[in-house]
């Protein structure tokens, strides 16, 4: 009830940040140390997974688990905000709160153009979210799927008074992804059954009623729950066609510990998914610690490329994270794409990243040849883009945040045919399962290229054209800004690189140290 009250009050005064600040204002509220830059977080308290992303009327929306009362997991209510560019976000209000004792969990919200749903009238069309209630109920534990729908662009949303409209009795069952299949005419549903590691498709024509069409799994990796599924189709690079990409998260049990995300690639033909025997069919969305639940945008343009945007963020130590006042921040949206080449099929991801470059900096790359010879010192948020010109057998990358102390290194390790980042000396590391070097194994035959992008509190890596996801949480003292590239010497020669400082999404949040400036 207390809760109850709260979450009123909340709603009707809008106390969700973002909404009628002043430039001042969002700046001062989003300049802490570790406060991203060039990512997503709520102004104050706990996120978890994206909820519900689609594209509407020119906006992008980004629901999110979120818990208005604290910086804790808990009281889970869908948060809410919008951008035009998927970098610049506003955070409204909260938009599905917890009620009678139902928390609101992950699900996705879909456009009913034709309202299939009879819930839009007076409009022809609205916004439907398909979310799971996870719920105590004197039977035990419950978890059910729902439906809230908004006439006024995400704004307001109304719980469908005959909720729930899937109900298996089940304790967990949970975070089912909605899309439209514009083939057969009907709403496909992939909706996870944890404890099975089984995705279950479900079909219906009005979002009320749902058929069961088929399982799939288990398959891939079993060693944790299944959670947030995501179906969809992806667009080969450069080439006619497209497959179906299953995404499952993985918690605990991923490669690097703690919560990860596996995909499968193959068919997929309007009741069943089946993998495809292709090299490369089963894979992992990222391969650093912190990328949990992405899922993509319903409503994009037919023909684009999907986007995704994840959790940044590990199960592992979620909660004991040293931020404040928020918890918890959500991943670059990349574009996807199918790379089939020599190597296999392989998931490429490129970050919307480039209307926030700033300035390029130019790099002292005669300092390559000295010893510790840093090229640039520049505080975050920056774009480092660094690729071999000419084929070698040493290993070669960059520390960042480097202070002689401390540093993040980020590399390919020719003898071990790896990528990396390793984090075991780049700052705060205390926390249990932080001290890590995250690694995948290297395609030959692709480019050894990557794409950085760097937070206050983060790194992305886009590794080998994207086909290497890497992303990691860095907690690093504030004043290591330098930038050394390695081995030093003539060897380095061979790596070409390009910095560009990066606006803040906060507008002007950022503290510019300069550029060689130590
Ligand atoms: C994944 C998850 C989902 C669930 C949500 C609850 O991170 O456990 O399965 O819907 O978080 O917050």
């Amino acid at each position: 009830m207390k809760s109850k009250t709260a979450i009123a009050l909340f709603t009707m005064f809008g106390f969700a940040s973002g909404a009628s600040y002043s430039a001042c204002a969002q700046r001062e509220a989003y300049d802490q140390p570790y406060r991203p830059q060039v990512h997503f977080s709520p102004e104050r308290n706990w996120t978890n997974d994206p909820n519900g992303l689609v594209f509407y009327h020119g906006e992008y929306h980004l629901f999110f688990q979120y818990n208005p009362f604290g910086d804790t997991w808990g009281h889970m209510s869908w948060g809410h905000a919008v951008s035009r560019d998927l970098l610049h976000w506003r955070q409204l209000p909260l938009a599905i709160p917890e009620e009678n004792g139902v928390m609101i969990f992950t699900g996705s919200v879909v456009i009913d153009h034709s309202d299939t749903s009879g819930l839009c009238k007076p409009a022809k069309e609205c916004l439907v979210a398909v979310y799971t209630g996870d719920s105590n109920t004197p039977d035990g534990h419950r978890e059910t799927q729902n439906l809230a729908y908004s006439l006024d662009d995400g704004r307001n949303w109304k719980k469908y008074e005959r909720n729930p409209v899937l109900d298996l009795h089940l304790a967990d069952f949970r975070d089912p992804s909605v899309s439209w299949d514009e083939e057969r005419h009907d709403w496909i549903m992939a909706i996870s059954l944890p404890k099975e590691h089984k995705v279950s498709f479900y079909h219906s024509k009005d979002l009320k009623q749902w058929v069961h069409a088929s399982d799939f799994g288990p398959a891939g990796d079993t060693n944790g729950v299944w959670e947030c599924p995501d179906l969809l189709r992806v667009p080969l690079d450069g080439k006619q066609g497209s497959l179906w990409a299953l995404m499952v998260g993985l918690n605990p049990g991923a490669p690097q510990g703690g919560s990860g995300e596996q995909y499968f690639l193959g068919e997929f033909d309007g009741t069943s998914f089946k993998v495809s025997k292709e090299r490369g069919a089963h894979g992992w969305t990222n391969y650093g610690k912190d990328d949990y639940c992405s899922i993509s945008f319903n409503g994009m343009p037919a023909g684009g490329q999907p986007v995704l945007i994840g959790w940044m963020n590990n199960w592992d130590y979620a909660s004991k994270l040293q931020t404040s006042p928020w918890r918890g921040q959500m991943s670059l949206a990349r574009k996807l794409s199918l790379v089939r080449d020599q190597s296999g099929l392989a998931l490429a991801q490129d970050p919307v990243i480039d209307p926030l470059r700033k300035t390029a900096v130019p790099l002292q790359l005669e300092a390559l040849s000295c010893s510790k010879g840093s090229v640039a010192t520049l505080s975050p948020p920056y774009e480092l883009d660094f690729e071999e010109v000419s084929p070698s057998e040493k290993s070669f990358g960059v520390r960042i945040y480097y202070d002689d102390q401390h540093w993040t290194e980020i590399g390919f390790d020719k003898a071990k045919g790896e990528f990396y980042i390793d984090r075991t000396r780049s700052g705060e590391t205390s926390i249990p399962g932080f001290d890590v070097k995250t690694t995948a194994p290297v395609a030959p035959g692709r480019p050894y290229n990557c794409k950085l992008i760097i937070d206050r509190s983060s790194v992305e890596a886009f590794a080998q054209n994207g086909t290497i996801a890497m992303t990691n949480l860095v907690y690093p003292p504030t004043t290591s800004n330098r930038i050394v590239f390695f081995p030093s010497g003539p060897e380095t020669a061979k790596v070409h690189a390009h910095l560009w400082k990066l606006a803040s999404i906060w507008q002007g949040g950022d503290r510019e140290h300069g550029a060689n400036s130590r």
